[in-house]
């Protein structure tokens, strides 16, 4: 395959040291790099601003851009708040419980734990931008995950010939994925 895993996501962020805290303080990650530039490399135009990195255990990242200059919000704000997301994964269920506890102990406000076809259990909650993160861990057999994989084409077929779930009957329960 040629794409490998995560390198980054990257976002925009209000203020860099306020999520550099909230990134390494509250969800343990390594501030693994800080780009400053005047001009934007791949462009070459004028936007003074910083490109922060904070590194999962794989080596993954998320990262931001705080650009004060340039206009626009931190986020997609027309949208319903739910779509524009980053889940992070994590162990097992004991450390997801754990981690809404340590989060709403900070006062962060958590949604969740969230069941999503028993294949994933999430929590979600805001960082100080306004963006959506989701801590979830995997709750499926590779046996069943296999069989949502061999459904996925057929749910997406159901959904392209009705933009709605009134014939879900036709995908969900036809496999024992769903069952
Ligand atoms: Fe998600």
């Amino acid at each position: 395959m040629l794409c490998k895993k995560l390198h980054h996501a990257a976002f925009r962020c209000r203020d860099a040291a306020e999520t550099a805290a909230f990134y390494t303080e509250i969800l343990g990650l390594k501030f693994a790099h800080a780009m400053g530039e005047d001009h934007v490399p791949s462009t070459g135009k004028y936007s003074p601003h910083v490109h922060i990195f904070f590194e999962m255990e794989d080596g993954s990242n998320i990262a931001f851009f705080e650009c004060p200059k340039d206009p626009g919000n931190m986020k997609d704000l027309e949208s319903p708040d739910w779509i524009q997301h980053f889940a992070f994964e994590v162990e097992n269920v004991q450390a997801l419980n754990e981690a809404k506890s340590r989060l709403e102990a900070r006062g962060l406000s958590v949604v969740g734990p969230t069941n999503h076809d028993d294949i994933m259990l999430s929590i979600y909650f805001f960082d100080p931008s306004g963006h959506r993160l989701e801590l979830t861990v995997r709750t499926c057999d590779p046996a069943r995950a296999a069989r949502f994989e061999m459904e996925a084409p057929k749910v997406l077929e159901i959904w392209n010939q009705t933009h709605d779930w009134s014939q879900r009957d036709k995908a969900f329960g036809s496999m024992t994925g769903y069952s």
